[in-house]
């Protein structure tokens, strides 16, 4: 993790579905690598944690990418336990979302964010979800066998967040991707909440980008989904 000083509004619990926060990291600190393309930004996970975990409890993340939630775990005294197809650093093992190296029953919390679509490139695995175009019905049944897996792992009357974003392209259209995986998770998890979070993202600023989205009257992707669930057996 690397040290660097900087100004920033203290971390606070979210109180509407409408989150935001300014910045990528809280704190002094950073969590995840700022270097990493496509991170989650950290007080979204350290939100999700102090609303659905407790001290102790084991948290998942099958997607771990730069290991943003095992860092926050860090912070919060939870065992993070971070899978990837591609492993950024030592502390995340390599296994694919959808045949976790855990037992059934054994997890508290499941946080993922999983690729939206193929517009990053995150490693050569075959394997690897954000190598399918998310108008293709692969992408869908990729996220759901990872939606399975995760149901599968964890304890009964433990929750689950999905964070996503929708896919547009001039080319190939809109994929309503948050509602489509809402859809995934209600065969598994009961409903919890639906929350939008600002994106932040470097290219929503852009000039050029803005005024093509209004001359070509198409929208620019300006929020997440973060989709909540619960697992519970009867
Ligand atoms: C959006 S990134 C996750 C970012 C991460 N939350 C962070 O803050 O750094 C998605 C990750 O999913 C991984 N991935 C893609 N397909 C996968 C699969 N089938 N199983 C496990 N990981 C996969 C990619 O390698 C990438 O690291």
């Amino acid at each position: 993790m690397s040290r660097r000083r900087s100004k920033k509004p203290p971390l606070r619990i979210q109180p509407t579905t409408l989150w935001d926060y300014p910045s990528q990291h809280y704190g002094s600190t950073t969590q995840g690598s700022p270097d990493y393309r496509g991170a989650t930004p950290s007080y979204v996970i350290w939100n999700l944690l102090e609303r659905y975990t407790r001290p102790g409890d084991v948290v998942v993340d099958p997607f771990c990418g730069s290991g943003t939630t095992l860092d926050v775990c860090r912070d919060l005294g939870r065992q993070g336990v971070g899978f990837d197809l591609a492993p950024f650093r030592g502390d995340i093992r390599q296994a694919d979302a959808r045949a976790l190296p855990l037992d059934d029953a054994s997890v508290d919390f499941v946080f993922a964010d999983p690729p939206y679509s193929d517009n990053l490139s995150y490693s050569d695995d075959p394997r690897c979800i954000g190598k399918i175009n998310a108008t293709e019905e692969d992408y869908f049944e990729a996220l759901d066998a990872a939606f399975r897996e995760m149901h599968r792992v964890m304890r009964d009357r433990r929750y689950v967040a999905i964070y996503i974003c929708d896919y547009f392209s001039k080319k190939r259209g809109f994929v309503p991707i948050g509602t489509r995986c809402m859809a995934l998770m209600l065969q598994y998890f009961r409903p919890i909440d639906h929350v939008c979070v600002v994106r932040h993202n470097r290219n929503l600023g852009m000039g050029n980008r803005r005024k093509a989205a209004v001359d070509g009257n198409f929208f620019l992707r300006g929020f997440n989904h973060l989709l909540v669930g619960k697992k519970e057996l009867d």
